[in-house]
């Protein structure tokens, strides 16, 4: 075990048809498969470090010590543990450049990170596959996060979970789209993916139907992804989205993610694609923010119309980017591009 110091860099993703509800929860597996893209610019960056003078793992997340975090944490890092047969514990440091837990997908960057910097100063070199299956024990979405441009996430079938991963779809350069985020709230959000997804897996009437929908869902997203057909991908993604809200707020009590922002950025995105001729559409998670899908020659007309919507804080426009990577800490920023 020489290296015991990584450092690595990667990004939220944001799915387009959704995950949303789990055939397992301790293993976390999800119901159903799903289909993302994972954007460039937007940032998580962790440090970990493993040393034999530490008494337990830490967290620092943003400057702050993040106790409440870390038996997730832990859990990742003991599966990465056992391959190294190493009971050493970890230092982890990590920064996002954008909101924390907001609907922007910080945990599955974070994971994503997580994995790959601890399986680096392990000394493991584990195929990206296993990375992706010890991200999604993290988070489901993380799983994604492990891989560049469009990615799919399998069911997978196996109890052990060892093929619920994502792999590859196409790389962020073989189709250059954008993605310009509307934050309407920095505010954390108020019940996390995984508690919403049991929730409306117990109560919502809706739950089997979307489960059920599922497979001829991805199977019209990738099959819009290999022709390039925007309208395509737009059609479908913007109802896996819909129809995802519909289960949370069908679920008892009802898990409304939404403000007035949200639901006015929604309209105007519509209205540009619907009499503007712009190809955009929408996508929302579990948070407030609206992310909208586009050209990269159209972004700043989305973006500018979107800054003007009331409510909306600000916005970020970023095209599509890599899987999750390390970098050197001294002289790397993350590989911009
Ligand atoms: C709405 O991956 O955050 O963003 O596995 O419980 O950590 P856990 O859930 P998480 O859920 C993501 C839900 C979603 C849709 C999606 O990204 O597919």
């Amino acid at each position: 075990m020489v290296p015991t110091d990584a450092t690595a860099v990667a990004q939220p993703n944001i799915a387009l048809v959704k995950y949303w509800g789990k055939r397992d929860t301790a293993l976390n597996l999800p119901a159903t498969g799903s289909i993302s893209i994972t954007l460039d610019d937007l940032r998580t960056r962790t440090r970990v470090r493993f040393s034999p003078g530490l008494g337990a793992d830490s967290l620092t997340l943003n400057g702050a010590a993040a106790p409440e975090k870390l038996p997730r944490i832990t859990a990742v890092l003991d599966l990465l543990r056992a391959q190294a047969g190493t009971t050493r514990f970890a230092d982890v440091q990590s920064t996002n450049d954008f909101p924390t837990g907001a609907g922007l997908a910080s945990s599955a960057s974070g994971f994503a990170a997580l994995v790959v910097a601890a399986d680096a100063a392990l000394g493991l070199h584990l195929p990206p596959e296993r990375l992706s299956e010890f991200a999604r024990r993290g988070s489901g979405s993380a799983a994604r996060s492990v891989f560049g441009g469009f990615v799919e996430m399998a069911r997978g079938e196996r109890p052990d979970g060892s093929d619920a991963v994502a792999a590859p779809l196409l790389a962020a350069t073989e189709w250059p789209l954008a993605v310009v985020v509307a934050v309407t709230s920095d505010a954390a959000k108020s019940t996390s993916s995984g508690a919403g997804m049991e929730l409306s897996r117990r109560t919502s009437p809706l739950y089997d139907a979307w489960t059920a929908s599922s497979t001829a869902a991805l199977a019209e997203a990738r099959a819009a992804i290999e022709r390039r057909d925007f309208a395509a991908l737009a059609d479908i993604s913007e109802h896996s989205s819909t129809t995802m809200h519909a289960v949370m707020l069908s679920s008892r009590p009802a898990l409304i993610y939404w403000n007035g922002a949200t639901v006015e950025c929604l309209h105007l995105i519509r209205r540009l694609r619907e009499t503007s001729g712009v190809a955009t559409f929408s996508t929302v998670d579990a948070g407030p923010q609206v992310k909208a899908v586009c050209l990269p020659e159209d972004a700043a007309r989305v973006a500018d119309a979107l800054r003007e919507v009331p409510g909306v804080l600000y916005v970020r426009t970023t095209r599509l980017g890599p899987g999750a990577r390390l970098i050197d800490p001294l002289n790397d920023t993350g590989g911009a591009t």
